[in-house]
């Protein structure tokens, strides 16, 4: 049996090789693997896609040695103005000896997995789950705004009016929305949908409530809400590090979508993103119900 080698994110193309067959275990990728489930020292092979926050990256660089056989091969990558430049230090922190190419905006770090690693555990354990007082919830180094209370987030939890019947949180993150909707008895059921699989699990931790259901998805691609009384998000206007407003305009119309004909959309964007043309043209009405501190609240009517 060929021994398995793993792949964590979307490197861009044709910059590294990537091992056939190399499973994926981004948490970003709905149904893959997880990094930290991997038995350690058994692949052969892994290429990381490097992700930005440092301490999500030192943990998954260690999490991606602790899973490598000595001798495996680790090869890491990122954008040079998003972390890129400190993967080559990291990864001699944990004795490793690498070789880095600069390509394309990017550093790609070469290594082979040392025999004694030294630093794994105490990596892992920085970038692992925990609760934090100041947001009063579980969070994980590495999802949206995973240390401090995001501040569209806080506008929405101002502004929104206690909701009743059938809803979705979009883009649920760890799932704050949602227990301020759950607050309300006249909610019935909540769909928290996620693309992020740390956070939905932190969710699942922070919105303990039987009306509640979780998925693990990516709202462009389902799951098939509909006949829904109400929708709340703040959605992500960011993919993989990168600006997209395509991203929101289409949680619009997914929202709309799901819900029935008189159903309530609340979401909250960033003042300068241009929502509101796709809300006129998916929406009965739309007005706005909030703007402060560089974000609208938009309540939106199907
Ligand atoms: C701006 S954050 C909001 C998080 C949370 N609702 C809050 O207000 O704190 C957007 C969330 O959408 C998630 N997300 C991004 N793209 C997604 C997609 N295509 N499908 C589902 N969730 C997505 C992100 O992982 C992130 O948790």
């Amino acid at each position: 049996l060929s021994e398995p080698a793993y792949l964590y994110g979307d490197p861009p193309p044709r910059l590294v090789e990537v091992p056939a067959g190399a499973r994926q275990v981004s948490p970003l990728q709905p149904g893959a693997l997880a990094l930290e489930d991997l038995e350690p020292g058994l692949a052969s092979a892994v290429v990381v896609a490097a992700p930005p926050g440092t301490i999500e990256r030192r943990c998954v660089l260690a999490l991606a040695l602790r899973a490598l056989r000595p001798g495996g091969s680790l090869v890491a990558l990122g954008p040079k103005e998003k972390g890129g430049t400190r993967v080559r230090r990291e990864l001699e922190g944990f004795g490793c000896t690498v070789e880095e190419a600069s390509r394309a905006h990017q550093r790609i770090c070469r290594t082979i997995a040392p025999d004694a690693p030294v630093g794994l555990e105490e990596a892992i354990a920085a970038g692992a789950p925990r609760r934090l007082e100041s947001l009063a919830a579980w969070t994980w180094p590495g999802v949206f705004s995973w240390d401090r209370l995001d501040a569209g987030t806080a506008l929405l939890l101002e502004a929104l009016p206690p909701l009743a019947g059938r809803g979705a949180d979009l883009g649920c993150g760890l799932g704050l929305l949602a227990r301020r909707v759950l607050e309300s008895p006249a909610v019935e059921h909540l769909d928290l949908v996620e693309i992020d699989r740390r956070a939905l699990a932190m969710a699942r931790r922070n919105v303990e409530d039987r009306r509640a259901d979780f998925h693990w998805a990516d709202v462009r691609q389902g799951p098939p809400l509909t006949g829904l009384d109400f929708v709340v998000m703040n959605p992500p206007f960011h993919e993989l590090g990168l600006e997209h407003k395509g991203l929101g305009l289409e949680f619009i119309r997914r929202a709309e979508r799901m819900l029935r004909p008189g159903g309530t959309l609340w979401m909250v964007a960033n003042r300068r993103l241009p929502y509101e043309a796709e809300l006129a043209a998916q929406f009965a009405q739309a007005a706005q119900r909030a703007d402060r501190g560089g974000y609208k609240v938009i309540e939106a009517r199907a």
